[in-house]
């Protein structure tokens, strides 16, 4: 099956056209879509659903879209859905402001969450949602991956996400949970 991936992140395209493998992945852009669907959704689902239902009903192709963020337990759940636009500022300001207002917070406990939406020309659509679990050190370790990458303590891997090679994060990753979720039903 052809399926318009709704991102114009090249990382999460390449990551997506290796687990959906069977089939064939383009790019919005490839695929003549150019606009930035803005992200009004209170859940990460809302959010993934919005790009996906934009994408197909423009194009009148199956189109595939993901949102993504970090939860904290201590923080009741911030970033979340607003991780990207968490400090107003790059990456490194928003670690930055994750770790101030942790600051003396004996509970680290966080979860990366993504919600991956597939909408379909007819109207039909699969929603799933994979997680991962770790903890927030209180300083950034690993130069690899983005985002809070280098904050991000996995259960799974015993090491930061930015001090895991990209193959090993993926095979644990909130993001590669989710799209093999959908592998799987597709
Ligand atoms: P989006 O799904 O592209 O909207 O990403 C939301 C934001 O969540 C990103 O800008 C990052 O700040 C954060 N995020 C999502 N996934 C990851 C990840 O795998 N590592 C680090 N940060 C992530």
């Amino acid at each position: 099956m052809r399926i318009v991936v709704a991102t114009h992140n090249a990382h999460k395209v390449r990551e997506i056209a290796e687990i959906l493998s069977d089939h064939e992945i383009v790019t919005a852009a490839e695929a003549g879509f150019f606009e930035e669907v803005e992200e009004t959704g209170a859940t990460f689902a809302e959010n993934a659903l919005l790009k996906a239902r934009t994408v197909s009903k423009a194009l009148h192709l199956a189109a595939l879209a993901d949102d993504s963020g970090l939860c904290v337990d201590a923080l009741g759940g911030v970033p979340g859905v607003y991780s990207a636009r968490y400090s107003g500022g790059t990456d490194a300001d928003n670690r930055a402001l994750l770790l101030k207002n942790l600051r003396g917070e004996k509970n680290r406990r966080a979860h990366f969450c993504c919600a991956a939406a597939l909408v379909f020309p007819d109207g039909r659509e699969l929603v799933v949602e994979g997680r991962t679990n770790g903890v927030i050190l209180e300083e950034e370790r690993g130069t690899g991956g983005f985002g809070y990458d280098s904050l991000f303590f996995s259960d799974d891997l015993k090491k930061t996400f930015a001090e895991a090679e990209e193959g090993d994060k993926n095979a644990v990753s909130h993001r590669g949970r989710a799209m093999r979720q959908l592998a799987k039903m597709l």
